[in-house]
Formats: structure tokens, sequence, C-alpha cells
């Protein structure tokens, strides 16, 4: 692989452009995997933002990075770092960008609606839509686009439920995410989105102060009326939420689905043996590469030592979850898809205090997807040759624009 276009800094070593380039299916992007191989700690610049950071894939140095408290995500607030997008896309005041003692505190609110009590209660919950979902796909008959007819609108009811968005109001946020989370959406643009979205939750969680259901817009606006928590802090908390439940989940089971019907041989032993269902779910984390460049970055704090490089106080940090799952000293031959891996556990959903908040729930959900579309629909394959399917670009979760099957 040709090295990309570089340059020497005055004081260190080479800055790598990275382009990051929509790729279709899992091609795994080839900047961070040569870098994983190459470099494991390297700086890069990045399509937005100024100046460089620095990329760590390796998984031993991103796990190192990812729970370093003296890694702060607050110092990132309000600063033009190198970026994947045009504008930030987490909300200042929200989880994403503090640091400790506020961001325990917001982890601390949400906890149990994703934790295990909460989340074994909606499993049942789940299977039960789920079921009446491929229902009316039986009867309706093949083809359809399983990605918009049965995975997209499964999570998003499932989280609109969780968070109390009112079904009704699923398309206007749907609008909201895509202009969100588009690599295309220039800053002023996003600015304006976000207000937008801000303005929805000021109103919803003002609406459920006055009259609480069972949901956790209702749990945060008592946390506010109880000085736990700030306005602003409860909208970015419920825009987090939102945008991650509805895409993040959608895209990457999507993708679980055509990693399945173009791995056949493996597929038919996960139907064979459902019990193997978790960990064939974990192995199909740790192989998509779910996202189109890098997500938040971290500013060090201290000097700190990583990959034998010292980062300077100050300096910006990427790490890569997607290339630690790749690491070859870590799992055999990482980049093939092996359905009953057992071993280290993936990083897929982030390690250290910004572990994944929705791990459980995002787990519980591909684990009730996929195994309802392996035990209904047997004869599952895809409608249209692999190489046919539209892939989205300009988008920060990967996955399948539309994902046509038959069975
Ligand atoms: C399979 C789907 C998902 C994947 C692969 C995923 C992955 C991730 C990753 C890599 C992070 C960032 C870790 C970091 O900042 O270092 C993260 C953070 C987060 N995710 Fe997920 N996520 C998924 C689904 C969800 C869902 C369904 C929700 C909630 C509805 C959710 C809520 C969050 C929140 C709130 C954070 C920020 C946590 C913090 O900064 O403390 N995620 N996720």
């Amino acid at each position: 692989m040709t090295p990309g276009p570089h340059e020497r800094t005055h004081h260190g070593p080479v800055v790598h452009d990275w382009a990051v380039v929509p790729l279709p299916g899992t091609d795994f992007d080839p900047v961070p995997h040569r870098l994983l191989h190459e470099e494991p700690v390297a700086r890069v610049r990045l399509p937005h933002g100024e100046g460089h950071a620095w990329l760590v894939t390796r998984y031993e140095d991103v796990k190192l990075i990812s729970a370093d408290p003296r890694m702060s995500r607050a110092l990132t607030v309000g600063r033009p770092l190198p970026s994947t997008t045009p504008h930030t896309l987490a909300p200042a005041g929200g989880v994403g960008r503090a640091d400790p003692p506020e961001h325990t505190r917001l982890r601390r609110l949400i906890a149990p609606t994703f934790g295990r009590r909460r989340i074994a209660a909606l499993r049942e919950h789940t299977e039960r839509r789920a079921q009446a979902f491929l229902l009316d796909l039986v009867e309706t008959g093949p083809p359809t686009d399983i990605a918009e007819s049965f995975i997209g609108p499964l999570s998003a009811a499932v989280v609109a439920e969780l968070l109390g968005v009112p079904a009704a109001d699923l398309d206007r946020v749907q609008t909201w995410r895509a202009g969100l989370l588009s690599h295309d959406t220039t800053a002023d643009a996003g600015e304006a989105v976000k207000r937008e979205i801000a303005g929805y939750f000021a109103d919803l969680a003002r609406h459920r102060a006055d009259r609480p259901a069972d949901d956790l817009i209702s749990e945060l606006a008592a946390a506010r009326a109880a000085g736990e928590l700030s306005g602003p802090e409860l909208v970015s908390m419920a825009v987090m939420l939102t945008l991650n439940g509805l895409d993040a989940v959608r895209n990457i089971v999507a993708t679980m689905v055509y990693v399945l019907l173009t791995h056949p041989d493996q597929t038919a032993k996960l139907r064979a043996e459902p019990g193997r269902l978790p960990r064939a779910v974990d192995e199909l984390l740790r192989y998509i590469p779910q996202r189109n460049g890098v997500g938040m970055p971290r500013i060090a704090t201290a000097d700190i030592e990583v990959g034998g490089v010292t980062v300077r106080a100050g300096e910006t940090v990427h790490v890569f979850y997607p290339a630690a799952n790749r690491d070859p000293a870590v799992f055999t031959d990482p980049d093939r898809l092996d359905l009953a891996r057992d071993g280290a556990p993936h990083l897929a959903f982030g390690h250290g205090a910004h572990y994944c908040a929705g791990a459980r729930l995002a787990r519980m959900e591909a684990e009730i997807m996929l195994g309802a579309l392996l035990r209904r629909l047997p004869g599952l394959a895809l409608a249209i040759p692999p190489e046919r399917i539209a892939w989205r670009t300009g988008t920060v979760n990967r996955g399948p624009d539309t994902l046509p099957v038959t069975w």
C-alpha cells in the first residue's frame, strides 16, 4: 500500500493525510489499517478542523488512552480540532464531552435506564415487536428492504419508547438526525439543526415535568427539577441518546445481516446452533468497521507515553476503535470473520469512562433482530448481488442505504 501525501513537521514525525473516503460493505479504511501495522501512534490530518492529531490504533494503546483520566473531553469544547465532520457532532454539555465529576453525575442519571434490569425487562417486549414486524413482512411477501422495513423502524420504536419520544414525532427527529450525521452538513447548518432539535427536547421535557410518564425524559425532567442536571445538559443527553439510538443500531444490524448473508457457511452453523448467537453478535461487532473516520478526540492534560511516543500536554488524540479490533497482537487472523471466535473482548463500544451507555440495549436489539430473522425466514438471502448494494456515503455511521432481501 502506498503512503498518502504527508509532510514532516518541525518537531516530529510525518503527518499523514486521512481523507476519510466512504467505503462499501465492510471494506476497512486503508489509512488506519496501514497505520495499525506500520505506525500505531501516528500524526494525522483529517478532512476538517485545524492542525493535526495523534491517531492511536493498537488495542492496548487504545485501551490505555481511553481509560486514562488525564485525557480530557471537556477541553475539546469550542475548539476547531481535527475532525471527520465540519461541525462537532456531540453537543457541549453532553456526556460525550464531559469530564468527571460532571461526566460521572450525568452517567449515573441514565444508568438505571440502560442497566441490566430494565434492558432485560425490555427484551421480551422487543421480541414480541420483532415477531409482529416479521409477521407483516411474511404476509406482504418478498422482496423487501429489510433495513427500512424491519431493522430501522424496530430500533427507532424501541429507543423512542425508552426515551419517551412520541411515535408521531419520529419522522421529524429522523430528519434532524440525517442532517446532523451527514458529513455534508456545514458548520452553520449543523448549528441550526442542533438549535431545532434542542428546542424540541426542551419543550418535551417541560411537558413531561408537568405530566410525567414512565420514560427517560420524565426521569431527566424530575432530576432537572431536583437540581441534579441543568436544562442544556438535559437537552444534550436527549439529543445524544436519540441520535445513537436511531442511527447506530439500524446501520450496524443491517450490516450484520449483510455479513451473515455473504458468509453462508458460517451462518448455516449459527442457524443450527442458535445458542451461539450472543458470541456471533460480538464477533460481528468486532469485525464490522461501523463508522467513517474517528469520533470525538481527547486532549492530553499531561505528557503521556503511549506506544513509544510521548503525547505532550495540550495535544489532541483520536483513538480508532475499529482498528484496535483488528490488532493481530490480540486477535488471531484479525481480518477474518469467525463467528465462533472466543477470546479478548472487542472495543466496538469503546472503553473506559466513555464506554457506550447503550451497549446492553444495542446488543439486546441485535440478538433479537438477527435471531428472529434466522428463525422465521430460513431462506433469507440478498435479493441482488452483494456488489450492487448501495452503501451510505457522507455519513458518520456506515451502513447499507437499502438492503433488499428475499426468502
Ligand atoms: C451497535 C450500536 C452501537 C455502537 C457500536 C456504539 C458505539 C459507541 C462508541 C464507540 C462510543 C464512544 C466511546 C468513546 O467516546 O470513547 C459510544 C458512546 C455512547 N453511546 Fe453508543 N453505540 C451503539 C449504540 C448506542 C445506543 C443504542 C445508545 C443509546 C440509545 C448509545 C449511547 C451512547 C452514549 C450516550 C455514548 C456516550 C457515552 C459517554 O461519553 O460517556 N449507543 N457508543
